[in-house]
């Protein structure tokens, strides 16, 4: 074990160690990793971890004895890795049932039977002591927008959350829901594009308090929003519940880089964001390595993933440690955002204050020289 997980609790899903190159273009390149495999390997490079969609470990039509023989195994391998299960999920996406949506689908049998399995796959992730079960709905959306009146959709979706938090009530299991955004891919236009769409549809919900959002740095990058306000906001809300880890370019098909391969200032951002508000819940990673790359390749990702993000941990401890960074922090008057803004005053004392408007125009905010020290902070040589 290196000590790269002391503190931070990785993870990684099944599905991104064990991605075997495939894209629209080509075949796999990599062969497929055995699930007992990638968790001996990911305990050994320091993670906390693992993820899993119901399908990454038990295959689409194994029958009740198979899965029980499978998870069996399975458990035997966490327990002597030490590793645990951060979030489970259901593939709700791969089956050709789901090519219409799943909780969203037009057929309704097809939204019983998506409800069905997700139920099953909950039991499994509660089996396996998962705290976060993740909805991501890879199939929720459209190509031809006349098909599906958004609102119905929408009233379907939340109708299936709601069953499957009663479900999970019901049965006693411990674990908080996170609903995870995605602009588009698979779809042309998914439902519940970004982390605030996805905000206000768990306060629709009958169990706001047990739904929370799983924000995907290549999510809202993708749709050309900041990652780092999606979390704030995730934050502000207290619904951060859980978080994939990856880069991506904007304007760019879904790349799922390693951690840190695209725009680390906006890493450096999020990382800072998240250390200075004591996130404590799993950092997941949903990644996966190069397709030109061989199996040794993955392992090598799977470092450096962790590397970058304990990495910038540092790099943002040291950059606020800097007294020429608290100076320029003030006089960007960063604490005074914290202040409350009207106090006890009145209509009449605010009015006033508006005839202020061109003595205040002439200050600067000085976020040249802090902006600088970021930058010089994260190249290591501030
Ligand atoms: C994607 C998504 C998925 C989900 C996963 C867990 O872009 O394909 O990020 O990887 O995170 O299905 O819900
Ligand atoms: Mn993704
Ligand atoms: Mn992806
Ligand atoms: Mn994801």
């Amino acid at each position: 074990m290196t000590d790269m997980g002391s503190r931070h609790r990785f993870t990684f899903g099944l599905w991104t160690v064990g991605n075997p190159g495939r894209d629209p273009f080509g075949g796999p390149t990599r062969a497929p990793v055995d699930p007992v495999e990638s968790v001996a390997k990911l305990a050994q490079l320091g993670a906390w971890g693992v993820n899993l969609h119901d399908e990454d470990l038990v295959p689409w039509g194994s029958s009740p004895s198979e899965r029980d023989r499978i998870v069996a195994r399975f458990k035997v391998a966490l327990g002597e890795s030490g590793l645990d299960v951060g979030m489970a999920t259901t593939n709700l996406f791969a089956h050709p049932a789901f090519k219409d949506g799943a909780f969203t689908s037009n057929d309704r049998r097809v939204r019983r039977a998506a409800i069905g399995k997700a139920m099953r796959s909950i039991d499994l992730g509660a089996e396996l002591g998962a705290e976060v079960y993740v909805f991501w709905g890879g199939r929720e959306g459209t190509e031809s927008g006349v098909a599906k009146d958004p609102r119905d959709a929408l009233e379907r979706y939340r109708e299936a959350i709601d069953v499957l938090a009663d479900y999970a009530v019901e049965q006693g299991y411990a674990m908080r829901f996170a609903i995870e955004p995605k602009p588009n891919e698979p779809r042309g236009d998914n439902f519940l594009p970004t982390v605030g769409h996805a905000l206000h549809f768990v306060s629709t919900l009958q169990r706001p308090e047990m739904v929370g959002v799983n924000p995907e740095v290549a999510h809202d990058t993708m749709a050309g929003l900041s990652i780092h306000h999606a979390v704030g906001q995730a934050l502000w809300a207290g619904k951060l519940f859980h978080i994939d880890l990856n880069s991506q370019r904007i304007g760019r098909y879904d790349q799922d880089y390693r951690f840190g391969a695209e725009d680390l200032k906006e890493c450096f951002l999020l990382v800072r964001l998240l250390e200075r508000a004591g996130y404590a819940g799993p950092l997941a990673f949903d990644a996966h390595a190069y397709r030109n790359e061989s199996a040794e390749g993955v392992w090598e990702f799977a470092r450096g993933c962790m590397a970058t993000y304990t990495a910038l941990a540092e790099r943002a401890r040291h950059f606020d440690a800097l007294p020429e960074v608290q100076e320029a922090l003030a006089a960007a008057s960063t604490g005074e955002l914290t202040v409350t803004t009207v106090g006890g005053d009145g209509a009449p004392v605010l009015k006033a204050e508006a005839d202020s408007l061109d003595a205040l125009a002439e200050r600067g905010y000085f976020n040249e020289r802090l902006d600088q020290l970021l930058v010089e902070a994260l190249m290591g040589v501030r």
